[in-house]
């Protein structure tokens, strides 16, 4: 499947990007699973976006500004992994276009909000600091007309309601007295739907296919640490818990979007890991003796070190037993079918017609794709084109997964090994979820 425009455009839109910000690292790509010509306009707007980032826009749009005048805003993004602070500029033209710029930069801070759930004041010294960053970027006659949200979301949504609040609320005193314009109501954890949407809307607008035919507009998937949101126009009938409608000049847009918490990449690799050990699985794990079990997505060489089994329930001691009885033995296509059985798993509770992922209805995808975040960490990570991305990353992870682990160390020596050790799973779950789950082509132009 040839298209021509669409890859131009997102050629473009990397390099535009890397020479903008090479700080910002969400990113976009596109996939396809049908054939459609695109337009050509506002590539570079597209490239800029990011799925909070460009939740902004939601709001700037209804906002009236005087044209050409440039002004600021502030999103902290509260992940599960880190908190990451977007500043960026923007104008006004005449006509209403809001044009961005995103050299203001990003910063962000680890652990997650949600890792303080025991220390809420230490989630809001975490924010702190991302607001001194803030107040070094935005001229200080500005920040008064600033405004700062805050969006928690899958890490946070994991939490009771009452830690929840506690975290939020040590935020909020951070935020109130900041300098910065701000409200109660804009520090929230949004839920993982409005997530979906919030990306869908920002990206389609910024793509020029908001206001256009809906089967023009760009379908979003993305892989979070602790979530994995699907989000597109579909015409076939959606039932109501997954179906949102957004109206946009005369067009009416009937939108699939759902969350899918603990499939993001980290929780399905922590998952992966407990039902290896638990023995739940036993496609790719074959016991070769009493207590050995075969872990297919950790190359060889590498010993289990149980500090990084942060997810994962249980006592100490638990873990090192567990830790000890793992093997590595990478392998690239056990991995993938590992990831596989755990993305189906539910399957058999799918109460629609069809489940891609677990017991929740995805309906047939429909037209282009972008998707994001780790889908484009683990794509820059083994150095991949844009071209037939998904048949290059099983190439490449193949080869990572089937390498010896002191080898991959030397060839990657930046790397923590806690990180470096994600690879292999990663580009194994990657395939597993679009190809495998969701049934893009392994050639289709990204
Ligand atoms: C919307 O529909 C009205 C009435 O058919 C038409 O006059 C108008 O130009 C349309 N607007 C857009 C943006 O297409
Ligand atoms: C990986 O596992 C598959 C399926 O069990 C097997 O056919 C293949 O030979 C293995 N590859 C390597 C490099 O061991």
């Amino acid at each position: 499947m040839r298209r021509p425009h669409a890859r131009n455009r997102v050629d473009s839109n990397t390099n535009d990007q890397q020479k903008m910000d090479p700080a910002i690292k969400f990113h976009t790509r596109t996939i396809s699973t049908r054939s459609t010509k695109s337009k050509h306009t506002k590539s570079k707007l597209a490239i800029v976006i990011t799925l909070i980032g460009l939740l902004s826009c939601y709001y700037l749009l209804k906002s009236k500004t005087k044209p050409f005048s440039k002004k600021y805003g502030i999103i902290i993004d509260g992940g599960s992994t880190g908190t990451r602070i977007h500043v960026f500029g923007y104008r006004i033209e005449s006509g209403g276009k809001v044009v961005f710029d995103f050299e203001e930069g990003v910063m962000k801070v680890n652990p997650g909000l949600s890792a303080y759930a025991e220390d809420p004041e230490g989630a809001g010294g975490s924010v702190e600091e991302l607001v001194e960053f803030g107040k070094r970027r935005v001229p200080r006659e500005l920040w008064g007309e600033t405004e700062v949200w805050l969006m928690a979301t899958a890490g946070m949504r994991l939490l009771d309601s009452e830690v929840q609040d506690r975290i939020l609320d040590a935020c909020r005193r951070v935020l109130r007295k900041s300098g910065f314009k701000f409200q109660d109501s804009w520090a929230s954890v949004i839920t993982g739907s409005d997530e979906g949407l919030y990306a869908w809307v920002i990206a389609n607008y910024a793509l020029g296919a908001l206001g256009g035919d809906p089967l023009e507009t760009t379908g979003i998937i993305e892989l979070g640490g602790a979530s994995a949101q699907v989000t597109f126009v579909s015409t076939e009938p959606v039932p109501p818990e997954f179906s949102r409608t957004i109206k946009f000049g005369n067009f009416t847009y009937n939108i699939y979007s759902h969350s899918f918490l603990h499939f993001g990449q980290n929780a399905a690799f922590e998952a992966l890991r407990e039902s290896l050990v638990s023995g739940n699985h036993h496609s790719a794990a074959e016991s070769l003796e009493k207590g050995i079990v075969m872990d297919p997505c950790t190359p060889k060489g590498y010993s289990h070190d149980v500090e990084s089994w942060k997810l994962s329930p249980g006592s100490l001691t638990e873990k090192n037993r567990f830790a000890s009885t793992l093997h590595s033995r990478g392998n690239f296509s056990e991995c993938r079918s590992a990831a596989l059985t755990l993305l189906h798993k539910g399957k058999e509770r799918c109460s629609y017609q069809d489940c891609h992922i677990g017991s929740t209805f995805i309906p047939k995808l429909q037209g282009k794709f972008l998707a994001t975040e780790n889908f484009f960490h683990t794509s820059k990570f083994f150095g991949l084109g844009q071209r037939a991305f998904l048949s290059n990353l099983i190439v490449a992870g193949e080869q990572f997964c089937g390498e010896d682990w002191s080898r991959l160390k030397k060839k990657h020596q930046s790397f923590k090994d806690e990180d470096l050790v994600h690879y292999c799973f990663s580009s194994a779950y990657i395939v597993a979820l679009l190809h495998d789950s969701l049934g893009i082509a392994l050639d289709d132009q990204r």
